[in-house]
């Protein structure tokens, strides 16, 4: 594992404050830093890198991380896999020069990569000329070239989940978090992500293929404000989502699994829907649609239990209907199959008092 050792005490958001994105030039590699995802004590620091070699793009993550003795260790980040070729070694070795020129008192320690920091030795009266110069070769390089998938970052694997969830250290940002529960082919969920830029959006979706499916849409868009996870939505919005975190939160077109024996595949429980309540921020919205009368009866009567629910908005419309576009592939099938469109929207007022 390709790591630099730098021995110091300090390490903080502030080195990299008004410092990104940083680009070098590294023999002939091109090596762009790019933003930085805190955790919330900030011991741990991923910071997207981009790599170019001979037009060719390359993106993944390095690690910073500080320990309780005082080294902070620079290194890759395991996710996703890339081979370790010279080029990813010195943007490691490149970012373990770069927080060591802003900690004056660090020393590089035990490192495999000591070659490639010699090649980073630059006086520095030369630098800022030269970084014009990259700068103008970097713009002009990555118009020509096509972005790779982002990379695993944007999916969530499972194990992510035995840790707190921390939507700052997520999306990199504070800007509010909206939620989507079963996006499936996603036209909704990029769709909206793309008119709204300010929002980060959240999907949860448990089979395997929409999630491939999502993940090579999202490499063509480049979408930075949406993470997936692969994960039962139940289950999260039990166990992982911070109360009183959410702006809204949208499911359209659920799978209705009438069977009784099929019951314990319903997304839409009383369970879920206390949860939903709870996570969800106060005036915060829950948004359902689906093609299914009987279907949407119900949720309609589940949801009077919920004093805290206030029905904002309902409306019925025929396939035809113009006014209303489709939103996602579901409501296209739906309505070119004839059927009509049942959708609701409900505000949280739980939580209200406490921040009026
Ligand atoms: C009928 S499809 C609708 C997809 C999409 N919303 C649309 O309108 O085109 C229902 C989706 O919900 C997902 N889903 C069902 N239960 C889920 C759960 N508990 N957690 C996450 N996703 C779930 C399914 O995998 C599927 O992608």
């Amino acid at each position: 594992m390709p790591h630099v050792i730098l021995k110091t005490s300090d390490f903080s958001r502030e080195i990299f404050l008004n410092n990104l994105p940083v680009v070098y030039r590294l023999e002939n590699y091109l090596v762009k830093f790019n933003t930085v995802f805190f955790d919330a004590k900030y011991e741990t620091a991923l910071v997207e890198t981009l790599i170019i070699h001979n037009g060719r793009p390359q993106n993944f993550y390095c690690r910073i991380t500080r320990h309780d003795n005082g080294k902070v260790v620079v290194g890759l980040d395991p996710l996703p896999k890339i081979e370790r070729s010279p080029g990813v070694q010195m943007a490691v070795a490149g970012l373990g020069f770069w927080v060591k020129n802003r900690l004056p008192e660090a020393e590089i320690t035990q490192t495999n990569l000591r070659r490639y920091l010699q090649v980073l030795e630059c006086p520095r009266e030369e630098q800022s000329e030269k970084f014009r110069e990259l700068l103008t070769y970097y713009r002009k390089t990555v118009q020509r070239v096509q972005y790779r998938a982002i990379g695993a970052r944007q999916v969530l694997a499972e194990s992510e989940f035995l840790q707190p969830c921390h939507w700052d250290y997520l999306f990199g940002n504070k800007n509010p978090v909206e939620i989507e529960i079963g996006p499936g082919k996603g036209r909704f969920l990029l769709a909206e992500a793309e008119k709204r830029p300010e929002v980060n959006f959240f999907a949860i979706e448990w089979t395997g293929r929409y999630v491939r499916d999502l993940l090579t849409r999202l490499g063509r868009k480049r979408s930075p404000n949406i993470r997936i996870a692969h994960a039962d939505a139940a289950h999260l919005f039990r166990e992982w989502i911070p109360e009183n975190s959410v702006q809204a939160v949208h499911i359209y077109f659920p799978d209705p699994w009438w069977k009784r024996r099929q019951a314990k595949y319903r997304l839409l429980t009383t369970e879920l829907i206390q949860n939903l309540e709870k996570r969800l921020q106060a005036r915060g919205t829950f948004c359902f649609a689906t093609d299914i009368q009987d279907y949407f009866t119900r949720v309609l009567e589940m949801m009077k239990n919920f004093p805290n629910f206030e029905k904002a908005f309902e409306r019925h419309y025929s396939p035809e209907d113009a006014e209303n576009p489709n939103r996602s592939n579901f409501e296209t099938k739906m309505r070119l199959k004839g059927r009509w469109i049942f959708e609701a929207h409900w505000v949280n007022w739980l939580g209200e008092s406490i921040t009026s």
